[in-house]
């Protein structure tokens, strides 16, 4: 009985979404036919609003009137349910009464604040990523926010560009998953349930490439490189159910993203028949002047509208000179009704003709911006960030028993810091510094403290009274790294190396002849050889978030056993950038590296990164032994399994992130020397042991040739299975036969 309700249930459903689907068009339909091109032209206009309330707001008399009078379809930093419910009240006001939708960069939480993306992304946690973006989510919808400009689904391979701190890392496999997995998080089941917002793809495409990693600057790569490496990240969002997509500043091969028809026409809105409405990014409409693309701001508007840019956001080129272009026939009625049409769809859908306040509910907004299970789950994500790097002769955990700790370090008793770069209402006095974290958790041990030097460590006239502290207590637990405004966007540097004097301050510390753990928190990879060389153990916490001091200090006395992993290569220098672990064997490959001359190298320095990507200790060991294939060759419609037994050979309970990387030998296009292709996350007591497996398909074995045709060529694939990309404990061998 059971059974066949539920089965009725799952074949009604479809009929019922089509049902919905039919009563919204015929919605709009009538809609459409009463608005006039104005007020068409003004659904497709993006204010910012940050001022808009309160004591300023009659600086913005005539935005106000254009909101009042129609002419705006959207709204971003306009937040809060007062707010938000002021201005919806305006725009109601207008002719059709069509409601606004309200954006915001909602990107690693809302008030409660989780690490930032990249930080999580080391989580290698699925689970865990889409909680913290449902948490986010549910916070920004009970606030009046229905739309999020994440997750950044960009792929980077340059830590000089500040930007990697919002993505998930340089590799399209982790990448896609986390894409998925943010996307499903923000939007929860079903768009228009009060608790999700609308997710936002961005930035479409390629801006993770900016050449020398300095930020909105020029893109030039292969078509086979952007499908293969930038794209997939988009199309997994895509097939998650991402709302929108936001476009980007960047030029691909010499075309403003912002007005690239290959990009949003043919593959977005095209082959992969995307539904939703693509937003620029800001001002990235009127950019195409200075870039040299349009001749002038109506040209912009004209070029971008017809490139498949749906709104323009803080452009004023719609605004200003769509109706016009509309008039002379130099962007088609039926261009404009389609961008019109498609924000349209997101309205109905959300609700907001319905209730245009349904997202500004004051009872909603206190009971959730209070729930005490969103720190929780802050906690629990952060943990799962961060990476052991280095733990000489098992200096970590530390012990709880009588012993002296000295905590150190411009970034010790930080608070901003922790949160990182998008924090959108963080309540600051709550968040946990690393200092309050260790004091709470130290049981028996005596923690005292010394700054040393000042956010940004410029002078060292606090190095001495740090080296007396240190030397007055068992071990140093040093809290270095990049301050919260040093990366993410506008922030691209030519020099990654810790600033200031920090380094020096290690070197100080370290001459006590005590042990040194080096806490470091930042948006991206940073160069720190000295440390590296010489620290006794090395925690790397990106921006934690509000519970950050917590999750550190947790990591730190081993109530978590640290098992995050680099979701990003960790250079030497800045010399080797960009540097992927997905690298190219070349024709003249190092294989000794004491023998370089005339191979692929440098004559002063080594190829092999500082931490690979996939790099992460434990306080435990695993074992990897016993890997068998279910066949040693299979054809294109068959799947082999591959398994391995996964031991925990250490004397604490730990998690393995076990990766499975592949290398297709010979092909019609050369592959990179690993590619990861599977990941699995497995938690095992001590003595424990489990065998893992993974499925191969052609699928996996695929890649797009020279004419871009996606497929898997017969040949030999080799196998790896790791700890690392550098650290592969297994190896197989496949043959893919032609049929
Ligand atoms: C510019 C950034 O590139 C984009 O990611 C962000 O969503 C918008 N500004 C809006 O703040």
């Amino acid at each position: 009985m059971k059974k066949t309700t539920l089965a009725l249930a799952a074949a009604l459903l479809p009929l019922l979404s089509q049902a919905q689907d039919a009563r919204i068009e015929a919605k709009i339909a009538a809609l459409m036919k009463q608005m006039t091109v104005a007020e068409k032209v003004g659904q497709l206009h993006q204010l910012s609003g940050r001022q808009f309330t309160g004591p300023a707001s009659s600086d913005y008399a005539d935005k106000l009137a254009d909101i009042r009078n129609g002419k705006v379809g959207s709204m971003l930093n306009v937040k809060g349910v007062a707010d938000t419910r002021e201005i919806q009240a305006l725009a109601l006001k207008s002719r059709l009464h069509i409601p606004l939708l309200f954006s915001l960069d909602v990107i690693h939480g809302y008030q409660t604040v989780f690490p930032v993306p990249l930080g999580e992304s080391a989580s290698w946690d699925m689970d865990a990523i889409a909680l913290s973006a449902r948490i986010a989510a549910r916070e920004a919808a009970a606030s009046g926010i229905h739309w999020t400009f994440a997750p950044m689904v960009d792929i980077a391979r340059d830590p000089r560009w500040g930007r990697v701190m919002e993505g998930a890392g340089e590799d399209t496999f982790l990448g896609s998953a986390i894409a998925r997995a943010r996307v499903e998080g923000f939007q929860g089941k079903q768009l228009g349930a009060t608790d999700s917002v609308m997710a936002t793809a961005k930035h479409f495409a390629a801006y993770g490439a900016a050449t020398a990693g300095r930020d909105y600057n020029a893109v030039d790569m292969s078509n086979q490189q952007l499908f293969e490496v930038y794209l997939p990240p988009f199309k997994a969002a895509l097939d998650a159910g991402a709302a929108t997509f936001m476009n980007s500043f960047n030029t691909l091969n010499g075309i403003p993203a912002t007005g690239n028809a290959f990009l949003q026409r043919d593959i977005l809105k095209g082959s992969w028949n995307f539904k939703g409405f693509v937003v620029s990014d800001w001002g990235s409409v009127r950019e195409m002047v200075p870039h040299g693309y349009a001749s002038d701001l109506a040209d912009a508007a004209v070029k971008a509208i017809n490139a498949g840019s749906d709104m323009d956001m803080e452009g004023y080129a719609y605004s200003q000179h769509l109706e016009d272009a509309v008039k002379s026939g130099k962007v088609k009625m039926k261009t404009l009704d389609d961008a019109v049409h498609r924000i349209l769809v997101k309205k109905f859908e959300l609700g907001l003709f319905d209730d245009p306040y349904r997202y500004s509910d004051a009872a909603r907004e206190k009971a959730v911006l209070s729930d005490p299970s969103h720190r929780a789950a802050a906690l629990d994500v952060a943990q799962k960030s961060i990476v052991l790097l280095k733990n000489e002769r098992k200096t970590l955990p530390l012990s709880r028993e009588p012993q002296r700790i000295a905590v150190i370090g411009p970034l010790a008793d930080s608070q901003r810091d922790l949160e990182g770069g998008w924090v959108v209402q963080g309540e600051r006095a709550k968040v946990v510094s690393i200092l309050e974290g260790i004091r709470s958790h130290a049981g028996k041990a005596e923690v005292s403290y010394a700054q040393a030097c000042a956010s940004g460590c410029a002078g060292s006239e606090g190095f001495a009274d740090a080296v007396a502290t240190a030397a007055k207590a068992d071990i140093v637990v040093l809290a270095v790294g990049e301050t919260w405004d040093l990366s993410g966007e506008a922030k691209s540097r030519t020099d990654i190396t810790l600033p200031g004097q920090q380094e020096k301050l290690f070197s100080a510390l370290q001459a006590t002849g005590k042990p040194v753990v080096v806490v470091m928190l930042a948006g991206r990879p940073l160069v720190f050889n000295t440390i590296a060389d010489q620290a006794d153990a090395i925690v790397y916490a990106w921006f934690p978030g509000t519970e950050g001091g917590n999750a550190v200090a947790n990591v730190l006395f081993g109530d978590y056993n640290p098992s995050g992993k680099l979701p990003i290569t960790f250079p030497r220098s800045v010399g080797q950038i960009p540097l992927s672990y997905a690298q190219y064997n070349t024709g003249r490959p190092v294989t000794d590296e004491k023998n370089v001359v005339y191979k692929s190298a440098y004559i002063d320095s080594v190829n092999t990164p500082r931490y690979a990507f996939g790099h992460g200790l434990s306080y435990t060991d695993f074992k990897y032994s016993g890997l068998a294939l279910s066949s040693a060759a299979m054809s294109p419609d068959q799947k082999v399994t591959l398994s391995f037994d996964l031991a925990n050979t250490g004397k604490a309970e730990g998690t393995e992130i076990v990766q499975l990387y592949l290398r297709d030998m010979v092909s019609s296009v050369v592959r990179p020397l690993k590619e990861l292709k599977g990941f699995q996350k497995i938690h095992l007591k001590p003595g424990e042991q489990r065998r893992v497996s993974f499925t191969i398909d052609r699928n996996l074995l695929s890649f797009y040739n020279s004419q871009l045709a996606w497929g898997a060529e017969a040949g030999d694939f080799k196998l790896m299975v790791g700890s690392a990309s550098d650290d592969i404990r297994l190896e197989g061998e496949l043959k893919l036969q032609s049929k």
